[in-house]
């Protein structure tokens, strides 16, 4: 008799395959979007759900699947999850750190060198045809070799991101966190650790690179722009709701900041329509993460995490301790 488990939205044919050899398994190969009832619905009396980040696993659904042991997310943020509730339903969560630690910071440097080098636009302003409008400061945008990168949240992918400003592009790097790094780690990031204050206002790249919490919400608002060159960039590849985006999309426009690269937003899949309408702002549809190779790792590890605990009692990478 094999556990139930259920795949909350389509996953790759060769990762669900590798889930029936072990469970019955029941997935959202069709991609339908759940609403919490529904999702309640497809997941009662299964013993493992794989999730992405859409899925929210709170006391509510907890509570209607009282047979539910773990919940592996496909993502390492987990702010879907209720980890609290979970630990006190006996619930284990679990995410992908590492496989995405290097692929997710390329892509950071990408946004950075994207909205400070004005690339979209330009994109935009060659497929409208308007090339023959050159002049000599046309898209003109800020330098990124030899400037100062700030980073803000400096785990597994803000380190991997400071290595690439730091050796790959000639920066000067700063950084500040919860807690300050070991001296070795710092010296192998060649990154110096300051105040909130300071890494505002000397960064004239600022990545964000913290999970979302109560705490880091808006962490970037109207206070912190303020503190800003108006010369600055600033990305956000860690969540939605670290910055105010109504607060951003005000600087933006008038020009306290001068351009942002986004790649998570405040209420996904919705933007606010003001960074829609603004010219200096790059923004992607949180893809951070999308390699094939990077993905496909991101499944197996959640596939691996479910195959772990429910058959020999051990996940691989839990976020709460019940094991
Ligand atoms: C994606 O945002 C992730 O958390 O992996
Ligand atoms: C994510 O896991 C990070 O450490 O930045």
């Amino acid at each position: 008799n094999k556990p139930a488990v259920l795949v909350a939205r389509a996953i790759f044919p060769e990762v669900l395959q590798t889930l029936q050899q072990h469970f019955e398994v029941t997935s959202n190969q069709a991609d339908v979007l759940w609403n919490p009832e529904q999702l309640a619905f497809a997941a009662k009396g299964v013993a493992g759900i794989l999730t992405t980040g859409s899925e929210r696993i709170d006391a509510a659904l907890l509570a209607a699947c009282p047979d539910l042991k773990i919940c592996a997310n496909m993502a390492v943020g987990y702010n879907n999850f209720d980890v609290a509730a979970m630990t006190t339903a006996r619930v284990v969560a679990t995410n992908t750190p590492d496989v995405l630690t290097e692929t997710t910071a390329d892509f950071g440097f990408a946004l950075i060198l994207a909205a400070a080098r004005r690339m979209t636009e330009g994109e935009h302003f060659l497929r409208a045809g308007l090339w023959n409008r050159w002049r000599y400061d046309m898209l003109a945008g800020a330098e990124v070799h030899g400037t100062t990168l700030g980073i803000l949240g400096m785990g597994r992918i803000g380190q991997a991101i400071a290595k690439r400003g730091a050796h790959g592009f000639g920066m000067r790097v700063i950084y500040h966190n919860r807690s300050r790094l070991d001296a070795v780690t710092e010296g192998v990031c060649a990154a110096s650790f300051v105040s909130k204050q300071d890494l505002l206002q000397q960064a004239d790249h600022l990545i964000l690179v913290l999970p979302y919490s109560t705490e880091s919400h808006h962490a970037i608002g109207v206070a912190e722009l303020a503190q800003m060159k108006p010369t600055a960039t600033l990305v956000n590849i860690a969540r939605g709701g670290i910055v105010d985006d109504v607060a951003l999309a005000a600087a933006l426009k008038a020009g306290a900041l001068a351009a942002a690269g986004l790649d998570v937003f405040e209420g996904e899949p919705r933007v606010h329509p003001d960074l829609l309408t603004l010219p200096n702002v790059v923004l992607t549809p949180h893809i951070a993460s999308a390699t094939l190779r990077t993905r496909r790792a991101m499944a197996q590890l959640a596939a691996a995490n479910l195959i772990g605990f429910l058959l020999h009692g051990k996940a691989l990478t839990p976020l709460n301790a019940l094991q």
